[in-house]
């Protein structure tokens, strides 16, 4: 892994795909203007945080991990990587609420609750992520894909962002505030808030794309590994980063005084720790035979990115 800090030029041409598909769902679903309040719908709460620019990086792992394997037909993969973000933007949203994290400044932009008031902002997170599922069961995006397929796909993604991933993880990271962390209980919340939606990009790429149980979990463990660097560089980047790059509240996390790995071993530490996660992934997706280019070039970006 060298230190090569730059944007790979096929990510904007993946988001494009991503946030074109995402819209073109929503449309499709007519979700709306009927019902406004303060001149809002609840749709005008879920596109604010959804459709403002961010990296897409859970959806293009996923896109990355099928095409790495052969699979290219992005008609039946864009509906299983535009799913994630959807998951991704509602706990972007719980995420800022006050009882949450209290952040005012998202994706360059006031939060949700700023701007829509709480209750919306709840209620949106909710409908954002029940309407990933909406999106994976919808039988025009998933024909001629093999049912066993799906179901395993979804379980997937249900698993990582429920009691077994996400949820558990913004639990124990929201009820730690403030307590003194070893940096096995940090990197544990670390793989439960962060890396498993990012790890389950991945498998279900390879699952999409046919693969059997043990070159599924090679991609598991590739992106458990790549989400807990990730984790990782946003704890640097909270540091050391300004708000106007980063686009959200620089040192938010002493504010509330969690313990991030960056404060409990330094940033310099935190760097080859980085760069371990980073090698050991490599090494788990070498062992699949998978075309790991793209991949590759895509965390060398995250690894020396600045937002
Ligand atoms: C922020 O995720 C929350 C974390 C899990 C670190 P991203 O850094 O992917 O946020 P966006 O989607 O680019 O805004
Ligand atoms: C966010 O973690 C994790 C999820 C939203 C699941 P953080 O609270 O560390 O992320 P930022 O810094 O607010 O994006
Ligand atoms: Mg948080
Ligand atoms: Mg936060």
């Amino acid at each position: 892994m060298n230190g090569l800090s730059v944007y790979p030029t096929f990510i904007d041409s993946y988001k494009k795909l991503i946030d074109d598909f995402i819209i073109t769902h929503f449309d499709k679903m007519g979700y709306g203007n009927k019902f406004r309040h303060n001149k809002f719908s609840l749709a005008d709460s879920m596109l604010y945080t959804l459709t403002t620019p961010g990296k897409r990086i859970r959806p293009i792992f996923l896109m990355l991990a099928a095409e790495s394997l052969g699979f290219t037909d992005k008609k039946r993969i864009l509906p299983f990587a535009s799913s994630l973000e959807l998951i991704h933007s509602y706990s972007l949203i719980h995420d800022d609420l006050p009882q949450m994290d209290n952040d005012s400044l998202r994706r360059g932009k006031p939060t949700n609750h700023i701007v829509f008031g709480e209750a919306a902002a709840i209620l949106s997170g909710d409908a954002l992520l029940t309407e990933a599922f909406v999106m994976l069961t919808d039988e025009n995006y998933t024909e001629g894909l093999e049912p066993g397929k799906i179901i395993k796909a979804i379980r997937e993604i249900s698993y990582a962002s429920g009691a077994g991933g996400l949820v558990e993880g913004q639990f124990h990271d929201i009820n730690s505030f403030g307590e003194s962390l070893s940096l096995e209980e940090i990197e544990y919340i670390n793989k439960k808030k962060t890396a498993g939606l990012i790890s389950a990009a991945c498998a279900v790429g390879a699952i999409l794309s046919g693969a059997e149980e043990p070159v599924v979990s090679e991609f598991r463990k590739f992106g458990n590994l790549v989400g807990l660097a990730f984790q990782s560089m946003d704890d640097v980047l909270g540091i050391t980063g300004n708000k106007e790059v980063i686009g959200k509240t620089a040192g938010i996390d002493k504010t509330n005084n969690r313990l991030t790995v960056a404060e409990k071993i330094g940033l310099e530490k935190t760097g080859e720790l980085i760069k371990e996660y980073n090698d050991k992934a490599m090494r788990h997706l070498e062992k699949t035979g998978a075309e790991t280019g793209k991949l590759a070039e895509l965390i060398i970006y995250l690894t020396n990115r600045i937002s």
